[in-house]
């Protein structure tokens, strides 16, 4: 080893040991009569001092001919530092350097690796390897780490076997597009890199692996946001002859073990809220519920009472923000002015003021008495000093827009503490739901997931009320993970792409091998799958999954790094058989 300890790992307790330490240099103070490096490492800082002296000059010339990033070996001695510093573990001690050794210079980086503020987003794209010397990004990538070794530990311990699945296949109808890739052997003809192992999961459980996992790489051409990656992670798992509770407890377990293990966060049982009621108490199908503020309706008391607009919405919505009565009308201008933004699509925004003398305050008194207002405050159970906030419209654009106005004013009333963990199931997913643009029905879900038995016969009558056993585990409002119950015989199979739209050769053509499969055996089954990456940034208190991924691609699905994606070769693109000529022609 070139290195006797590392650079976080030195104390008070070595003084006077001779040691080698190896590490980058990090900053250079030259004071003239003394000058200092801070030497890091992946495990910490250890500072190295120099005094000049006629004995050393030339170790010293060598010191000063150093630069930042310099991979240096340093022998000497560990003494006592005078001014010790709490700010790193090894703020006690220094190292009296005897002899320094160049491993090899650097050229200067563009950006100041520890100062998170210097360089800008796409220089640390552009340059990750140096980025990821930084202390937060290293902490990230440790706690990533930790979670998936920790995944490992729980998932084997209950009998789960990792088994690997292809990564060239073909498309999965998870949602998304897919990425996809040429066939030199069978021109003309494309892979797909998989959305998520979904049928070969469902396949192994028809093999008889009855528990299975994978921590495995997804690829999905979506939309890039904070939370979405073209290329994530997802904890992949699979069980065999359960019931939904049994899938629910189980990963429960698996939260609950993750957030013990490497939080040291014990969590409480997570409670379940049906589809239906999260959509009309939170707007959402993944309801921040670390606060309140759920949705009141008031129709029954707001409607015929001659304004117009309420009298012919769908419905008529609020949130009681707490002790927001002394709002200006700069401040309750704003809000009016966030829900009409075009992302959040309201027309307009009501609101009362409770005032601390009992009295109310509203936009809308020309239209209600006092005795009008106050039974909406009752319906709130709001208490003087709160302010009412209230839309209306039609139904789901209503809700959509006041759970982004319940979540802004969370996050204004600091209702949103990062350190605090709310965890919920929620449950009874519809099976279908309907999308405007094909004018046809979409699997929720996916296509495999398997209806509630006593709803099937809502199939043909009333599609879109066909509840799907399927569920998805919500922490602070993010979608950690999801999955379903599935279908485990071809009849029911056949059925379900039928009631998508699927004819019965187009249903054979894509998924013939699963349906088959079920012909031959397949045990009842269901199982989950977390977003590995979603779960880490939850994990180390940010939004961004991207800094949890060592080498993730920006925000139009690039990476700078290595420039990609880029174009290829004409000689690659003959032996593919793809003449982009000719499309570029079109
Ligand atoms: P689903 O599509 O819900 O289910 O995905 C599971 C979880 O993966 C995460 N996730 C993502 N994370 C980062 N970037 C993305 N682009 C992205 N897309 C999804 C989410 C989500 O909850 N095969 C099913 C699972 C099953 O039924 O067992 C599936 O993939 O956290």
């Amino acid at each position: 080893m070139l290195r006797t300890h590392n650079c976080g790992e030195l104390r008070i307790e070595d003084t006077n040991a001779k040691v080698s330490l190896c590490g980058w240099v990090q900053t250079i103070r030259d004071k003239g009569s003394v000058l200092w490096v801070d030497l890091r490492d992946r495990y910490g800082v250890t500072q190295l001092i120099f005094e000049p002296n006629e004995s050393n000059e030339a170790l010293v010339a060598q010191v000063r001919a150093l630069g930042r990033e310099f991979v240096i070996r340093a022998n000497g001695e560990v003494i006592e530092r005078h001014s010790k510093t709490k700010k790193i573990a090894t703020g006690d001690i220094e190292i009296k350097v005897e002899d320094l050794e160049i491993l090899n210079a650097s050229k200067v980086p563009p950006f100041v690796v520890d100062d998170l503020k210097d360089g800008g987003d796409d220089l640390r794209m552009k340059y990750r390897y140096l980025h990821l010397r930084s202390s937060q990004a290293r902490t990230n990538l440790e706690l990533r780490h930790k979670m998936m070794q920790q995944t490992r530990i729980y998932l084997d311990k209950q009998g789960f076997m990792e088994v690997e699945t292809p990564v060239l296949i073909k498309s999965t109808p998870e949602g998304a597009r897919d990425f996809l890739v040429p066939s030199r052997v069978n021109q003309g003809e494309f892979y797909a890199l998989p959305q998520s192992p979904q049928t070969f999961k469902q396949l192994l459980m028809v093999s008889g692996f009855d528990r299975y996992f994978q921590i495995v790489k997804c690829f999905r051409d979506e939309d890039l946001r904070a939370d979405r990656q073209p290329e994530f992670t997802q904890i992949d798992c699979e069980m065999s002859f359960i019931t939904q509770e049994d899938i629910l407890q189980m990963f429960e377990g698996l939260a609950r073990h993750l957030f013990q293990t490497v939080r040291g966060v014990t969590l409480k049982d997570f409670p379940r809220m049906d589809y239906a009621d999260a959509m009309k108490y939170y707007g959402s199908d993944k309801p921040d519920t670390r606060f309140g503020m759920k949705f009141v309706e008031l129709n029954e008391v707001a409607q015929g009472k001659g304004f117009n607009v309420f009298d012919t919405a769908a419905l008529v919505v609020g949130i009681c923000a707490k002790g927001c009565a002394s709002y200006t009308r700069k401040q309750v201008d704003a809000l009016t002015n966030y829900v009409k933004r075009p992302q959040i699509g309201a027309k307009g925004l009501v609101y009362v003021k409770c005032n601390e003398d009992g009295t109310y305050k509203s936009s809308v008194d020309k239209f209600y008495t006092q005795e009008d207002l106050q039974a909406w405050a009752e319906q709130f159970d709001a208490e003087p000093g709160d302010l009412l906030l209230v839309l209306s419209g039609e139904v789901d654009a209503t809700r959509k827009a006041l759970n982004e106005l319940r979540l802004y004013m969370g996050t204004e009333l600091d209702l949103r503490d990062r350190n605090a963990f709310s965890p919920l199931w929620v449950v009874d997913f519809p099976l279908l739901e309907w999308d405007e643009e094909t004018q046809r029905y979409h699997a929720m879900h996916h296509p495999f997931t398997a209806p509630k038995p006593e709803d099937i016969d809502k199939l043909d009558s009333a599609p879109g009320k066909v509840r799907a056993n399927a569920y998805d585990m919500v922490i602070n409002g993010v979608e950690v993970g999801g999955g379903s119950i599935r279908i485990h015989d071809k009849e029911t199979q056949q059925m379900m792409f039928r009631h998508l739209g699927f004819t019965e050769e187009e249903a054979k053509a894509q998924f013939g091998f699963l349906m088959e499969a079920f012909e031959y055996g397949a045990p009842p089954h269901g199982g989950v799958a977390f977003g590995f990456d979603r779960l880490c940034a939850l994990f180390g208190g940010t939004d961004s999954i991207r800094d949890y991924i060592a080498f993730p691609k920006n925000n139009a699905g690039r990476d700078v790094m290595i420039d990609s994606p880029s174009p290829i070769d004409k000689v690659q693109l003959e032996e593919l058989g793809i003449d982009i000529r000719e499309s570029e022609g079109k």
